[in-house]
Formats: C-alpha cells, sequence, structure tokens
C-alpha cells in the first residue's frame, strides 16, 4: 500500500485519506490523521470496510463513545423496507436538516463516525458544511449581534419542525436503545441552553453552532429567533463551504461535530440504505450545556453527563 496521503476538498473543509488501513494504523499515521482532523474537520477514507469492533476502536483513538457500532438503516433484519409513517424512518429522515450530533442533550458530541454498508441506486450522500468559514464570512455587525446570544437545542422542536410528534420521536429513540444510549420524553423536554458562538477546544477557532435543533433565543420572540437562526443558517450552509460524499460501501468518514454541520441527502425511501454509526462524547469541559429547566442548570453541576441521551442521527 502507498504511503498516506491527505488530499484536501476544494472547499473549506474536507480532505480524503488514502493510503492507510484504519484498522492498522501506526503511531505516525493517527498523528498525521488527528492532525487532519483538527484542520480540516472532515476526513473522508475510501474503501476501507471496517468491522463494528475495528469501527469502534478508530472511534475510541478520538475519546469515550456514547454510540460503538449502531446500524442507522430503513431495512428491517429480514430484507424487509420499513415503511414512510414508521417512527424510525421519520427519526432518520428529520437528518436530512443540517445538524449537529447530539446538540439536544447536554453533553453534544465530539466527532461522529459513519460507514456505508448498503446504498441506494441514487440519492443517500452526506453533506457537511463548516461553521469555523461561516463565522468567518459574518459582517461585523452580525458577529456583534450574536456574540452574547444563545439558543435551546432539542430534538422534540426539530423533530416536530420536520413532522413527527413528540410521542413518535421519542417512541423512534427508544427503539434504538443500546448500551449507553438512553432516552426519556422528560429529557427530551428539558432542552440544554447553548451559545450561538461555538470556541473550538483544541484549535481557538471561532465556529457558529447552530443547526435545526437551534431555536428559542432567549431575549427573541419566536418570529425573530427563528428567522435569525435561519438567516444564519442560510448563510453558512453555501459554497465554498459544503462538502459532500456519494458513498460507496466500506467508505469511513469521521467529523468534528464542535465546528461543522451535516445532513442526509433524500433518497428513494423504498430502497435500503445502511450506514454504521459511532459516535464520541464531547469533553465536558467544553461540550457541556445544562439542561435549562433541570436542577443542574440551577446548580451548575453536570449531574445527568451518565444518564442522559446521546441522540441519533442519520447522517
Ligand atoms: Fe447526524
Amino acid at each position: 500500500m502507498p504511503d498516506l496521503h491527505i488530499e484536501p476538498s476544494p472547499a473549506t473543509l474536507g480532505a480524503t485519506v488514502r493510503g492507510v488501513e484504519l484498522a492498522h494504523l501506526g503511531p505516525a499515521e493517527w498523528r498525521a490523521i488527528e492532525a487532519a482532523f483538527h484542520d480540516r474537520a472532515v476526513l473522508v477514507f475510501p474503501g476501507q470496510h471496517l468491522s463494528a469492533t475495528e469501527q469502534a476502536d478508530f472511534g475510541r483513538r478520538f475519546g469515550d463513545l456514547s454510540i460503538e457500532a449502531m446500524a442507522f438503516t430503513n431495512e428491517n433484519p429480514d430484507g424487509t423496507i420499513r415503511p414512510v409513517e414508521d417512527a424510525l424512518v421519520g427519526l432518520l429522515r428529520g437528518n436530512e436538516g443540517w445538524h449537529t450530533d447530539s446538540s439536544f442533550a447536554p453533553l453534544a458530541a465530539k466527532a461522529s463516525i459513519l460507514s456505508a454498508v448498503k446504498m441506494p441506486a441514487s440519492g443517500g450522500e452526506t453533506e457537511w458544511a463548516d461553521m469555523r468559514a461561516a463565522y468567518e464570512a459574518l459582517d461585523e455587525a452580525t458577529r456583534q449581534r450574536i456574540a452574547t446570544l444563545s439558543a435551546l437545542h432539542s430534538l422534540v422542536h426539530s423533530q416536530a419542525v420536520a413532522g413527527q410528534g413528540a410521542s413518535s420521536t421519542a417512541s423512534a429513540l427508544a427503539s434504538l436503545r443500546s448500551p449507553g444510549y438512553s432516552s426519556s420524553p422528560d429529557q427530551l423536554a428539558d432542552p440544554p441552553l447553548r451559545p450561538l458562538v461555538k470556541t473550538h477546544p483544541v484549535t481557538g477557532r471561532p465556529s457558529l453552532f447552530i443547526g435545526r435543533h437551534a431555536y428559542g433565543i432567549p431575549g427573541m420572540g419566536p418570529a425573530e429567533s427563528e428567522r435569525l437562526l435561519a438567516d444564519l443558517l442560510d448563510l453558512a450552509c453555501r459554497p465554498p463551504r459544503v462538502l459532500q460524499h456519494r458513498w460507496a460501501p466500506g467508505d469511513v468518514v469521521i467529523w468534528d461535530n464542535r465546528c461543522v454541520l451535516h445532513r442526509a441527502r433524500p433518497y428513494d425511501p423504498t430502497q435500503p440504505r445502511i450506514m454504521h454509526h459511532t459516535r464520541v462524547r464531547g469533553d465536558p469541559a467544553t461540550e457541556y450545556a445544562a439542561p435549562s429547566r433541570g436542577p443542574a442548570h440551577a446548580s451548575g453541576t453536570p449531574s445527568s453527563l451518565t444518564s442522559w441521551a446521546e441522540g441519533p442521527g442519520r447522517s
């Protein structure tokens, strides 16, 4: 195999990494990959064909996992396809809106990994948008306007906007239950409050921290809040700040949830799409936000860190 080669994309984020086997990384290769992760925020590794264990082991290089290896799919074990009205399908389709994983939980995600197992004939790509470059693209007046603003982040809110009711969303989450992965309607109803501008804990670069889970900016009426968040999202998710990947089975992508948004692109819902997902927990020192109405908010103590849901996202 040729030596590791990192090819930046033409966009402001993303790189394709070749000449490496993620299941057998040497120390120098890992150092190069970690540096590229911080620089480019999205890394595409074609043709890796990792097992679930290998994918989880790769994820652990970045930190503790909240999801080791979970299938996000519209296909049942018997090969039939879940109908579009299925609660889980509703949850998955919601993630065709720009988002960052687990921002609606007190501990947002550091990184996410997806690998492709089975893809539809067309559609089903994943896109990422660079929130560092988006912040840099803002005019000074907008930067000053948002500097001290925060927004609530709620999966119940974002799924309602996508057409799914709260009970269906909770039911879909429950169907994804796995070790280290749990949720309850009460927890979902107590969204965390997160600043609109996030400083990256490693690079120090500021970025917009928005997406479909964000709503309800304190100090603004609902309409003004929604308009501001929509305007920011519209400006942010444009070329040259957007990267798209057309998946082939065996491809692996890791991205930095602290500074990029992502979304799935639509596809024929009668065709199967199977992705394997691994999620790396955020650092409590920099990715924790207390539930807005919970006791942890009053005390400032991250008491619910271990019990809170890390929500899914088809990506
Ligand atoms: Fe996601």
